[in-house]
């Protein structure tokens, strides 16, 4: 690998210490210094020895993060990709009229909900967006971004209709907390009769339209992943519109048990419920994320700001929201690409004067002790998916591929300070001499 330490581009720039990472959990010390605002909802969890499944703080999470949110109902689970699969189930019954799928004629349930069936979902996005489709049966089908949010394209989506009119049910992220087109992506659901999910993983906090995410489709999705705007270390959380399926998705979650005074089974069930301890951490989180969003947009505005004349834009913040900016990323402009190749596990880069790459970059701040990332790799490309359909609103371009060949996540710590965030940039700056 390139020696950039000793580079004379970097000249006078030292590696970081400690490490500045690409995001991290922050939590909080209480105003008198003694505690944590997360310790102290935990403790109570002790206290009480409620630490399980059930107890004071999942009982006030809930209604809190609805409160928050205006949506009407929260359930509590052990993560995101969880809340994925529960909102799939819920989904599949009201679609299918069956939360377990295929059986065989014996009425022995063999599970899938989805068996057979396809399901359109954002192609640029983590691939636990994905996954729950494929735990039941289903086979998705990749959509690609538009430039204007990164997030799923309309125009891709109204095409997908075209060419798979059967598709009854659509999930849909939003990349880095920038939400997507979410109003037309749902117009187009409903015109097709296809259910939402919208996985706003990423995008707690980013409101569309003065709505938040989460709260636009049929069924909501958020991560309270350790690198999440706010992290209960782990956890995740579905949205839903009506009672009845939050119940449903609460005794699933708590492997389906019936009341009867023994173990009593009518429907497969999950472990997947938040534990009372994570409630507690996210709790105290929760009295935070204001001020988690706020540190966020100032990483985002120092970059935008710092990139002045620099051949790269930042990641686009959507158009009438207000985002959580989670994560600061860039693109090089085409004519500033150095020439770049990736296989399924390398990178290999040139370095050319005024030119940079992904690669390079992420590397140059690597060897000064700063953490980025590639762009998540689109799921059409990933080799687990390489087969499954992808539709384009034109014939001949990706604009997911380009996004991944040209972009790349900044750090984007909440604790970065304001001085190690100007290094990162005079390194990234640096990197185009
Ligand atoms: C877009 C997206 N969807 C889903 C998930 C899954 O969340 P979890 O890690 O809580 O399962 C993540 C993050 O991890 C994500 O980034």
């Amino acid at each position: 690998m390139h020696d950039f330490v000793n580079d004379d581009r970097f000249k006078g720039i030292k590696p970081f210490e400690k490490r500045v990472l690409l995001a991290s959990p922050t939590m909080h010390k209480t105003a008198d210094g003694n505690s944590w605002t997360e310790l102290d909802y935990v403790r109570e969890a002790f206290e009480t020895n409620w630490i399980t499944c059930a107890g004071s703080n999942l009982t006030a999470l809930e209604p809190l993060i609805a409160d928050y949110l205006g949506a009407k109902y929260i359930v509590g689970l052990s993560c995101g990709t969880a809340a994925i699969h529960m909102a799939i189930k819920l989904a599949a019954n009201k679609l299918y009229g069956s939360n377990t799928g295929i059986s065989t004629p014996d009425g022995q349930v063999l599970g899938g909900c989805l068996y057979g069936r396809k399901v359109f979902c954002t192609d640029l996005t983590f691939d636990a967006t994905v996954n729950p489709i494929v735990y039941e049966g289903g086979e998705p089908v990749f959509i690609d971004s538009e430039y204007e949010t990164w997030n799923m394209d309309p125009e891709a989506l109204g095409k997908a209709f075209e060419k798979f009119p059967d598709v009854k049910l659509v999930v849909c992220a939003h990349l880095y907390g920038t939400p997507g087109k979410i109003d037309e992506i749902k117009s187009i659901c409903e015109a097709h009769g296809a259910l939402l999910i919208e996985d706003a993983a990423e995008s707690l906090g980013s409101t569309y339209k003065g709505k938040q995410t989460g709260t636009w489709g049929d069924y909501g999705v958020i991560s309270f992943n350790g690198n999440k705007i706010i992290t209960g270390s782990a956890g995740g959380a579905l949205i839903c519109h009506n009672l009845e399926e939050a119940d449903k998705a609460r005794k699933w979650s708590t492997q389906s048990r019936e009341p009867a005074p023994w173990y009593q089974h009518e429907e497969l069930g999950y472990n997947y419920r938040m534990s009372n301890i994570i409630a507690g951490i996210v709790r105290g989180q929760m009295e935070h994320l204001g001020e988690h969003i706020s540190a966020k947009k100032a990483i985002y505005d120092r970059y935008k700001e710092g990139f002045k004349g620099l051949p790269v834009q930042m990641n686009p913040t959507g158009i009438d929201t207000d985002t959580n900016c989670w994560l600061s990323c860039m693109i090089i402009d085409p004519e500033a690409m150095a020439s770049h190749e990736r296989s399924d596990k390398e990178a290999t880069y040139s370095i050319e004067p005024g030119k940079s790459s992904p690669s390079e970059i992420l590397d140059a701040m690597n060897a000064f002790n700063a953490e980025g990332r590639p762009i998540w790799k689109p799921m059409h490309m990933q080799p687990i998916y390489r087969k499954n359909a992808y539709v384009t609103a034109a014939e001949d371009k990706s604009v997911s591929e380009d996004i991944f060949a040209r972009g790349l996540c900044l750090p984007s710590d909440n604790k970065m300070t304001a001085e190690e965030q100007a290094i990162v940039i005079k390194i990234i700056r640096n990197c185009f001499e």
